[in-house]
């Protein structure tokens, strides 16, 4: 049986932040949160989480996940600390104690297995994950027999030079046999430069304490700084895109393109430089995204182009052009085959297929049905000082250019709306509306200061109907 801390109570200091350093996100995620998800193959019988700083902040972030103990460690004295405050929940507990740090995001789960698998093939008291490190600096050192067994581990700052120059270092990630981690957990001293208890110290006194170097370094990457967060988000993306390119999906300029872990990408899509992958967004084969794009919490279907827009909580249907400088947010939907232009904003609008709205329109709580034509510069005046309000458009109506909508309203199918027409009310089908002032012509006009003084260039213009 497994039990699993996470370490989660410090303030994270050197992140200069009011947010607990474990909730800062990476690659969209916070980071305590990738933790727990490498944690699913192991299946843990107890899951605790030491909070302290701004725990109320922790708990809240983790109320979706179930089966969490969230464990409280008022004063943080240390890693040492943190564990013994375990003591309580896990008395009589006989099997391995997972320690974790919830500052280190980017351990795989087969890294977990693998160490736990170490630990029961040898009967270690301990064993622990370490890796070597061209630049070992702030890690603590563990020094080891030639058979990688652990005789101490000593943090940087209480290093002598000499020790610094041992360049393997402790990831934080360690099992533990809990009978005998009790024996000697409760006789931790804080003799050290923090004056903290240190979870490190308890393998002097556990035998056999094995070091399992880590297949590759990156995954034991802590983060303490800013720039550790932005180091292990580019250690992130490399992962993510090298997935996505090994799944056949063509990132043209990968250096230049972010994609959140939570993005899925189907064979044969394109992302062209500058784009930004986020959330839970969806992509179906053959569609082309980007230059310059930002897809959000969207699913785009296949064989569908956006460049140089910003699609937000929207769905795209299959074959849909969107862009350039097109934006769709708020739970829009454009149907199949439509095309959205420049300089278009969809805020909650649905758009049945084949519809076109090309070029400076904003469309705001409106249903559109199929194969609409939506003329440049329409706009739906959807928000009446007070409260949003719905525009409908059936099939096959055309709107003229610089159209105001004015909701609430409605137009019906195989309706024309006349080019500067300001509509209010409810159209019915098969209808041609015209509703701005009309034309009127003033012969042989001249400006007022041209005018000679006898002229009496203020009689009645002449009206043209349309
Ligand atoms: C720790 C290890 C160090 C290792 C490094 C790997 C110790 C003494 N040192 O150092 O050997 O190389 O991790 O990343 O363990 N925490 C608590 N309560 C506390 C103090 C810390 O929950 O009282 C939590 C923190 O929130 C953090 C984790 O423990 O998630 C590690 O603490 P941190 O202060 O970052 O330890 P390091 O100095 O990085
Ligand atoms: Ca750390």
């Amino acid at each position: 049986m497994v039990a699993v801390a996470i370490l989660a109570a410090g303030r994270g200091t050197r992140m200069k932040s009011s947010l607990p350093k474990v909730l800062h996100p990476v690659g969209g995620m916070s980071m305590i949160e990738r933790v727990l998800d490498g944690l699913t193959v192991i299946q843990p019988s107890h899951t605790f989480i030491i909070v302290g700083f701004a725990q109320d902040q922790v708990q809240r972030a983790l109320k979706h996940r179930p089966g969490l103990t969230f464990v409280q460690q008022a004063e943080q004295l240390g890693t040492g600390h943190a564990v013994q405050q375990l003591l309580t929940h896990l008395e009589g507990f006989e099997g391995d104690l997972l320690v974790l740090n919830g500052d280190v995001p980017l351990l795989r789960s087969s890294t977990l297995e693998n160490l736990l698998t170490i630990h029961h093939q040898h009967r270690n008291a301990a064993t622990l994950l370490t890796a070597q490190f061209l630049d070992p600096s702030g890690y603590g050192r563990v020094f080891c027999t030639e058979q990688n067994i652990v005789t101490e581990i000593i943090e940087h700052r209480d290093c002598t030079p000499a020790q610094r120059q041992n360049p393997r270092i402790n990831a934080g990630v360690y099992c533990f046999h809990w009978p005998q981690l009790i024996t000697v957990l409760p006789h931790l001293r804080a003799d050290n430069d923090q004056q903290e208890y240190y979870l490190t110290d308890v393998v002097k006194d556990l035998h056999p304490t094995m070091a399992v170097d880590v297949a590759d370094s990156q995954e034991i990457f802590g983060i303490n700084s800013r720039k550790q967060l932005a180091q292990a988000y580019a250690i992130l993306q490399d992962r993510i895109k090298d997935f996505w390119m090994a799944a056949g999906v063509t990132l043209v300029d990968p250096d230049s393109i972010t994609i959140d872990t939570t993005v899925v990408i189907e064979p044969d899509v394109v992302i062209e430089p500058q784009t930004h992958l986020r959330g839970q967004t969806t992509i179906a084969t053959g569609s082309r995204l980007g230059p310059g794009s930002m897809i959000e919490n969207s699913q785009i279907g296949a064989h569908v182009t956006a460049s140089f827009s910003v699609i937000t909580d929207s769905t795209v249907e299959a074959g849909a052009r969107i862009g350039p400088y097109a934006h769709l947010r708020g739970e829009t939907l454009v149907g199949e085959g439509c095309r959205i232009g420049n300089f278009v904003e969809l805020k909650k609008a649905t758009l049945g297929s084949q519809t076109n709205v090309a070029h400076l329109s904003y469309l705001g709580d409106a249903t559109l049905g199929h194969q609409v034509n939506v003329g440049a510069g329409t706009i739906t005046a959807n928000y009446d000082g007070y409260r949003k309000q719905a525009t409908l458009i059936g099939d096959r109506t055309k709107t003229g250019a610089n159209s105001v909508l004015v909701a609430p309203l409605s137009l019906g199918s195989d309706v024309t709306v006349g080019a500067g027409s300001v509509v209010t009310r409810h159209v019915p089908d098969d209808c041609l509306v015209v509703a701005r002032s009309p034309q009127t012509l003033h012969p042989n006009w001249r400006p007022r200061h041209l005018r000679p003084p006898e002229t009496n260039s203020e009689a009645t213009p002449e009206v043209i109907p349309e």
